[in-house]
C-alpha cells in the first residue's frame, strides 16, 4: 500500500464511527488526509487521530470533494441522501447501512467470504448487517466442506447494535432501576435492562422482523445461494457489546463435530473457543474489542442425523460493522478498485 487515500468517515461521532477511525489507525490504512462528518449536532466537536485534532463537519453538499473513499455509518436515510453524491464526486463508498444491500448492483462483502464480488462495483459496496457476518463466519467454513441446506439461528443481540446512544441508555436503565426509580426509554421501546425483548424492527406479514430478514437475504447473497433455506429469532438482550447467536444447521450427510472443529479452528477471523471441562465457551464479554468471532459448543444436533449445532459470539462493532468496513476498504486498495478510472460509474437509485 505505497499511495495513501482520502478518506471520509460518515457518522464518525457514532458507536461504529468512533471504531472505523480507532482501525483506519490500527491497522494503518493508507490515509493522507480524513474528514470525520456527522450530523449538525456534532459540528464543530474535535476527534483525535494520529496525533491531530480532527474538527467534525456537518455533511453537506461539498463534503466529498477531493475524497477517494467513504466510510458511511449513519443510518440508512443519511446513505440513501449522500451515498450517491459521494459516487457523483468519484469517492466510493462502503456503506454500513442496510439501504444498498440488496441492492443487484451493490457488491455485498464480507472479504473472507466472496472478496471477487467487489471487482465490478458501480462506487457502493454494502457493508452486511452484523449477525449476518458473524453468522456466515461461522457458517461459510462448514459450508464449503459440505453445503448447508437448512440454517436455523437465534441471536442475542446487544445493545452496541442500536448506536452509542442505546448503549448509554441501557447504563442508565440499570443504575435506575438498581435505584429503584422507572428505567427511562428513549430508543429502546421497552426497558432491556434486566429484560430482554424480540428485535424490535418492523415486522412483515409472515411474523418475521427488518433484523430477521436481513439474516436470510443478507446471507443468501453473500453465499451465492439464492434458495438457502433460512430461519432466524433475533433478540435484544441486556448485552452492552458483542451479539451471540446460537445455529443450527442441516446437510445432506452427517458432518464429523471433529471435522467442524479442525476447519473452524483453521479459519481466518474465527478463533475456537471451548473448554468442556470448564464449561467455557464464546461469551461476549470475551468477543468485545476483538477481531475474531469467538465459535464453540459445536455438537451433533441429537434431533436430526446430520444437524450441526454451534453457538458464537463476535464483536457487533468490530467484525460485525467496522473492521469489516476497513477490511473491504483494505481490499479496494489491494485490487487497485479505488481509483475512479478504473471502476464502471453508474448512476445510483
Ligand atoms: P451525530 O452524533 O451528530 O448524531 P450511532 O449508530 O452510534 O447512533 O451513530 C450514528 C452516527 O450517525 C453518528 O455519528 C451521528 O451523528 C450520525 N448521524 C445520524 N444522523 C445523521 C444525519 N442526518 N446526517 C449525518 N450524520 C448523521
Amino acid at each position: 500500500m505505497s499511495q495513501a487515500y482520502r478518506v471520509a468517515i460518515l457518522g464518525a461521532t457514532g458507536a461504529v464511527g468512533t471504531e472505523l477511525l480507532s482501525l483506519l489507525e490500527s491497522r494503518h490504512f493508507p490515509v493522507s488526509e480524513l474528514k470525520v462528518l456527522a450530523s449538525p449536532r456534532s459540528a464543530g466537536k474535535v476527534i483525535p487521530f494520529q496525533g491531530k485534532n480532527l474538527l467534525v463537519e456537518a455533511v453537506g453538499a461539498d463534503s466529498f470533494q477531493d475524497v477517494d473513499l467513504v466510510l458511511a455509518s449513519a443510518g440508512g436515510s443519511t446513505s440513501r441522501t449522500w451515498a450517491g453524491k459521494a459516487v457523483e464526486a468519484g469517492a466510493v463508498v462502503v456503506d454500513n447501512s442496510s439501504a444498498f444491500r440488496l441492492d443487484p448492483a451493490v457488491p455485498l462483502i464480507v472479504p473472507e467470504i466472496n472478496p471477487d464480488a467487489a471487482v465490478n462495483h458501480c462506487g457502493i459496496i454494502a457493508n452486511p448487517n452484523c449477525t449476518t457476518i458473524l453468522m456466515a463466519m461461522a457458517v461459510w467454513p462448514l459450508h464449503q466442506v459440505q453445503p448447508v441446506r437448512r440454517i436455523v439461528a437465534a441471536t442475542y443481540q446487544s445493545a452496541s447494535g442500536a448506536g452509542a446512544r442505546a448503549m448509554e441508555e441501557l447504563k442508565v436503565q440499570a443504575q435506575a432501576i438498581l435505584q429503584d426509580s422507572k428505567p427511562p426509554t428513549e430508543l429502546f421501546p421497552y426497558p432491556l435492562a434486566f429484560n430482554l425483548f424480540p428485535h424490535n424492527s418492523s415486522l412483515n406479514e409472515q411474523g418475521y422482523c427488518e433484523e430477521e430478514m436481513k439474516m436470510v437475504n443478507e446471507t443468501r447473497k453473500i453465499f451465492a445461494v439464492s434458495d438457502l433455506k433460512i430461519s432466524a429469532t433475533c433478540v435484544r438482550v441486556p448485552v452492552l457489546r458483542a451479539h451471540s447467536e446460537t445455529i443450527n444447521l442441516e446437510f445432506d450427510q452427517p458432518f464429523d463435530v471433529g471435522q467442524a472443529r479442525q476447519v473452524l479452528s483453521q479459519t481466518p477471523g474465527v478463533r475456537l473457543v471451548e473448554d468442556w471441562q470448564a464449561n467455557y465457551f464464546p461469551m461476549p464479554l470475551d468477543a468485545s474489542g476483538r477481531d475474531e468471532v469467538l465459535v464453540g459448543r459445536i455438537r451433533q444436533d441429537l434431533s436430526h442425523p446430520c444437524g450441526l449445532e454451534l453457538w458464537l459470539s463476535g464483536d457487533q462493532i468490530r467484525k460485525g460493522a467496522a473492521l469489516n468496513a476497513v477490511q473491504i476498504a483494505e481490499l479496494l486498495v489491494e485490487r487497485n478498485l479505488l481509483r475512479t478510472d478504473t471502476r464502471v460509474l453508474a448512476p445510483m437509485g
